[in-house]
């Protein structure tokens, strides 16, 4: 790479450049925000921001001993992620890091087995399924919202909002993947939740070849919550199984997972691909994972802007009557809701839930001027791209979301790159947009709310 002209800080032995990332994080992280200020990058990306400083747009860096280029170029993107999505994806290391908590689920798989999996749920977002779920949005807000009320009157005055959207998301996303046994699935979220905080822990230690075998207290925990969270799943799955063979039910159910069962009995016969229960039991959990935090943040970075910015609050508010007339929002309200839809992108735009993408080339590639070689990871920073002057402008960093009031998808285009992946991105993210759209209608049923 570097004859092609990409540089970068200089790594160290087995370590790359992971002590440095850290200790320029410490320092930037090491004071609490004087007030609400949008320009974050400094603070969030702090090695990004000084090594695009030394080495441009395009450079290498070295997490540990895998070399990872950065890559800023919106049109270079766009090919990655649409021409080169079959051969390009989530590199090995990722796979073991996550592979505790959601294991070998969509989100997680490449090439064949990811077509065969998508095709497998991506009726489960599709149309009156996607109504039937606006029942229960619209449901669990309004107990949240009741518990709010309750609050407030007992005397509580601050309310850690994040925590109640968390909540929220989960419930939601409990009875949409385990509709009547969704208080059961909620339990399994908790624990998939400690399960996910403990292996991001490892992220933040070096793991030397072998070292996962180690039977230390730490991988003890692991595997011991992972045993409890699978044990659970195989309860609702066998209950169901039970009630299919003695004849109570005719099918496994029309939620996430009984469309997972239903599947798996259907090919049994084969083509190939082979729908297994712990395949079954990654994808209820990865649906969790890639749906939950995702969700929670987006409407908890979107109440705070709303509540910072009044004026934008009484014009969304006022929509929000006129279309609804005063009654609860249905799936075909979402679309004439222009101004939240507005205010949801800028959102998404400074403060993008997934805020990092990676990729690796599985074989060489021609990217733009570049040859890409097999087996390097390409990095690309969202939330610094949705942050550059160069493609928003001078008012980069303030809530103006009059930016995305065209249709025309000029700006607007390279914010959906990475937050509403639809749009663009080819078809690897966020399952064609099928599931974003579900996190679409949950977030403006909420904010219809609020
Ligand atoms: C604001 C909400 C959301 C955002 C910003 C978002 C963003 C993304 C992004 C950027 C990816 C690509 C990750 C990568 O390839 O490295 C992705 C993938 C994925 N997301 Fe979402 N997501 C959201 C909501 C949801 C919801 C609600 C669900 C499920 C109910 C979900 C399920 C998934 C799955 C299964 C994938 C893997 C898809 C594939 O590879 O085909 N996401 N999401």
């Amino acid at each position: 790479m570097e004859k092609q002209g990409v540089r970068g800080p200089k790594p160290r032995f087995l370590v790359g450049n992971i002590l440095d990332m850290a200790s320029l994080l410490s320092k930037s992280t090491s004071q609490d925000m004087d007030s609400i200020n949008h320009d974050i990058v400094d603070r969030l990306l702090p090695h990004f921001v000084s090594w695009s400083k030394s080495y441009g747009k395009r450079f290498i860096y070295w997490n540990g001993v895998e070399p990872r280029m950065c890559l800023t170029e919106t049109e270079l993107i766009k090919e990655l992620l649409s021409k080169y999505s079959t051969i390009s994806g989530k590199s090995w290391q990722q796979q073991q890091g996550s592979k505790h908590f959601i294991g070998r689920g969509l989100l997680m798989a490449n090439g064949d087995d990811w077509y065969h999996q998508r095709h497998i749920v991506a009726p489960v977002f599709k149309g009156d399924k996607l109504k039937s779920y606006a029942g229960y949005m619209v449901e669990c807000t309004k107990q949240m919202l009741q518990s709010l009320e309750k609050a407030v009157e007992n005397g509580e005055t601050e309310f850690e909002i994040g925590e109640h959207m968390t909540r929220l998301t989960a419930d939601i996303i409990s009875r949409t993947e385990f509709d009547s046994n969704y208080e059961k699935g909620k339990q399994i979220f908790h624990l998939l939740t400690v399960l996910q905080h403990l292996c991001a822990r490892a992220t933040r230690h070096l793991c030397f070849p072998g070292s996962r075998f180690f039977p230390s207290k730490y991988n003890r925990e692991i595997k011991s919550l992972k045993t409890e969270v699978e044990r659970l799943l195989m309860e609702i799955i066998q209950s169901r199984k039970d009630c299919v063979e003695i004849g109570r039910s005719s099918s496994y159910g029309n939620d996430l997972l009984g469309m997972l069962l239903n599947e798996m009995q259907k090919k049994r016969s084969g083509d190939g691909f082979s729908l297994n229960l712990q395949l079954i039991m990654d994808e209820c959990k990865t649906f969790f994972f890639a749906g939950h935090e995702t969700t929670a943040l987006l409407l908890t970075w979107t109440v705070m802007l709303l509540a910072s910015n009044p004026s934008w609050q009484e014009k969304v508010r006022a929509q929000v009557k006129e279309v609804c007339n005063g009654g609860a929002p249905s799936v075909d309200h979402l679309s004439k809701l222009t101004l939240l839809n507005m205010v949801i992108n800028e959102s998404l735009r400074l403060y993008p839930p997934a805020s990092l993408l990676p990729r690796m080339a599985f074989e060489d590639i021609k990217l733009g001027d570049l040859h890409i070689p097999k087996g390097l990871s390409i990095w690309i920073p969202v939330l610094a791209i949705h942050h550059s002057e160069e493609i928003w402008g001078k008012d980069v960093n303030e809530f103006n979301p009059d930016r995305f009031a065209t249709k025309s998808f000029g700006r607007a285009e390279i914010s959906s790159l990475c937050s509403w992946p639809k749009k663009l991105c080819g078809p690897s993210l966020c399952s064609n947009g099928g599931q974003n759209y579900i996190s679409h209608v949950n977030i403006k049923i909420q904010l219809h709310y609020l």
